[in-house]
């Protein structure tokens, strides 16, 4: 089922900048769940406003409440292992943010409710950042745009139909791969480095056709 999102204009860098500036200080003040209650920060958005690609993790853990910054605890380091062997910039190719904005307590799976509550921030920053591809990063990201049941290991590495004009690939999360060490052929850690190189192609693509 292709989701729909709200266009918005904004051509430049710096209206992109602006308008996720506006929204995150929205959200910095946000109670529209429970979990403000227990947050240090809300997690808004790391990297560029005008990468190409946008990468939706799933909440922020502890470190990443603690510093306001997705993705920089030992799931965030692996990851940017991973970015780096592909050869894409995490600063410069990526904009990447979670599903939820704060810490659900003891990092349990967001809630369907939270996920309703924080859904205008995540549509606002895709509408705004307007990637041609987006990473569905772990089961909770990509469980929020795709309605049937699925196993990760069973739709990652695709392109999915999901957005118009948006290349959308499901990814395992890193957190996954923390628990799963090999590097053999067919392992979570080699499907992982060639959905990467898939995705590194596709970024050459849409750069080269500019
Ligand atoms: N896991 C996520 O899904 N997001 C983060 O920001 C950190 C860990």
């Amino acid at each position: 089922m292709e989701h729909l999102l709200t266009k918005i204009s904004c051509s430049t860098t710096e209206e992109k900048e602006k308008a996720l500036k506006e929204l995150q200080n929205v959200c910095t003040q946000c109670k529209a769940c429970e979990l403000y209650k227990t947050r240090t920060s809300t997690v808004f958005s790391d990297g560029s406003a005008s990468a190409r690609i946008m990468l939706i993790g799933e909440a922020p853990g502890a470190d990443e409440d603690a510093t306001g910054t997705p993705f920089v605890g030992r799931a965030g380091q692996l990851l940017n292992t991973f970015l780096e062997e592909a050869g894409i910039d995490r600063k410069k190719d990526l904009y990447i943010c979670n599903t939820i904005k704060c810490r659900p307590p003891q990092n349990r799976v967001p809630t369907n409710e939270e996920k309703a509550a924080c859904q205008a921030y995540l549509m606002g920053q895709i509408s705004i950042v307007n990637p041609k591809i987006i990473l569905l990063c772990g089961s909770t990201a990509a469980n929020s745009f795709i309605d049937q049941d699925f196993k990760i290991s069973q739709i990652r590495g695709k392109w999915l139909n999901i957005f118009e004009n948006i290349e959308v690939m499901a990814i395992f999360h890193p957190s996954y791969l923390l628990r799963n060490h090999s590097l053999e052929q067919g392992s979570p850690r080699w499907l992982m480095k060639k959905d990467l190189e898939n995705i590194k192609n596709k970024l050459d693509e849409i750069k080269s056709n500019i």
